[in-house]
């Protein structure tokens, strides 16, 4: 079923995109363009996308908190321990 009329996303998409490791929503807007025109799709994406981490095992709500309470590897979780390692690598640049 397609999901978002206006970037042609289906729902098949958003299910793959989750599989793949995507966990939080930004990143699958990023991704595959859902809900970012008109919007009249943003509640059905949600959903699909609920269900899809659901599924996987993932309430995707952490924002990588993950990383150091479920110890899964996702996007979200990737995305935590980057933002620290890039803070530590400018500050030792600086010194
Ligand atoms: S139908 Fe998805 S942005 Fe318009």
């Amino acid at each position: 079923m397609i999901v978002c009329l206006c970037h042609r996303v289906s729902d098949r998409d958003i299910r793959r995109s989750v599989e793949s490791g995507v966990r939080n929503f930004d990143l699958l807007q990023d991704e595959t363009r859902v809900a970012s025109a008109c919007a009249c799709c943003l509640d059905c994406a949600r959903e699909v996308f609920d269900e899809a981490l659901m599924k996987a095992g993932c309430a995707g709500r952490c924002g990588g908190a993950c990383a150091t309470s479920c110890g899964k590897t996702c996007a979200g979780a990737a995305a935590a321990v980057l933002v620290p390692v890039q803070a530590v690598a400018a500050d030792a640049l600086r010194a």
